[in-house]
């Protein structure tokens, strides 16, 4: 638990920057404690989250615009503490304190899960299998601690390649980073990134680069027009795979798209990543070979669409 005030305005960036940091702590406490395996680490890190959950601390502060007059606005204060999550009624749970069971949307329709299923082997093992056998660097871009390119780690992923963690927040950098020293079997390097402004020439020179996002592009509220074209610029031969919530921008028709896209709209996330890949598909600066609209389960509002190309 923090002590120290700050005010950040609140934006999905702040709020991942102060959530990793609560990460890094908790992950750190683990390790004090004589946790060494960073499978283990991330399991255990999971459990908690399914009994507890964060919660940042908010305030209202009046910024004195000179022009416009005072306007309030919604900060962080960079106060956080680990908090039961509300499971709801006691019928509804399992004796272990959790649901029996999660509701989730799934093309377009409502798709209830039992409990503990992990949906987060899915983007690992999909990822696993369409990595082709030439590739010589991976890369996540908007990796937060790295928990995608452990799961591919873990899960049988190519070896003796180097893996790159790239995050916009120094926090989940810090977290990753810690996790990757404990991991000797893994090559992982922790970059900057910043999906508004694509620069990878930290990568080492690859004959052919596989790039993935997973929920981070969600964050931003627009990409560059030049998105596409500044990442297929970025290795002689580029595939990527984008896992990302934007079924509502592919059509609005069904509730659930409906409501993602209201929900999308009102928290400032991201709206223009499928207009701003079409183009780069139309304009023959990317090679877009595939599009799966809402294809994996995720909370209602929130399914995962899928997005494959190359710039080959
Ligand atoms: C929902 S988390 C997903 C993290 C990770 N991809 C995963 O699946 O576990 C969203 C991540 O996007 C990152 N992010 C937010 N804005 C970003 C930006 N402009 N550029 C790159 N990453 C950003 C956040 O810091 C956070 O780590």
């Amino acid at each position: 638990m923090s002590s120290e005030r700050i005010y950040l305005p609140n934006t999905p960036q702040n709020f991942y920057a102060l959530a990793w940091a609560e990460r890094l702590k908790f992950v750190k406490s683990l390790v004090a404690c004589g946790e060494t395996d960073v499978y283990r680490i991330i399991r255990i890190l999971e459990r908690h989250e399914r009994k507890f959950q964060l919660k940042l601390e908010h305030a209202s502060y009046t910024y004195s615009d000179p022009q416009n007059g005072p306007e309030k606005i919604d900060v962080f204060t960079g106060h956080a503490e680990w908090v039961p999550v509300d499971q709801g009624s006691d019928a509804d749970l399992l004796s272990t304190g959790v649901p029996a069971v999660t509701e989730n949307s799934f093309l377009g329709k409502k798709l209830t899960l039992p409990a503990y299923t992990d949906l987060s082997v899915i983007v690992a093992n999909w990822i696993i299998d369409l990595i082709d056998e030439d590739c010589s660097s991976v890369v996540e871009l908007g990796c937060g601690y790295g928990r995608n390119l452990f799961n591919i780690h873990y899960l049988g992923g190519p070896l003796g390649i180097p893996y790159y963690g790239t995050e916009y927040t120094e926090t989940g950098r810090a977290l990753a980073s810690f996790l990757a020293s404990l991991e000797g079997a893994i090559d992982l390097r922790v970059e900057h990134f910043d999906h508004t402004a694509v620069d990878l020439r930290f990568i080492e020179e690859s004959d052919h680069l596989f790039a993935f996002t997973c929920h981070s592009i969600e964050q931003v509220a627009e990409i560059p027009d030049s998105y596409f074209e500044d990442l297929a610029k970025s290795a002689k031969k580029l595939t990527c795979i984008h896992f990302e919530p934007f079924g509502f921008q592919i059509s609005a028709n069904n509730p659930y798209s409906v409501r993602q896209k209201d929900f999308f709209i009102k928290r400032g996330w991201n709206t223009n990543f499928f207009d701003v890949l079409k183009t780069a598909a139309n304009t023959g600066t990317i090679n877009l070979t595939h599009v799966y609209k809402d294809i994996i389960p995720n909370e209602e509002i929130s399914p995962t669409s899928v997005a494959i190309w190359r710039n080959f």
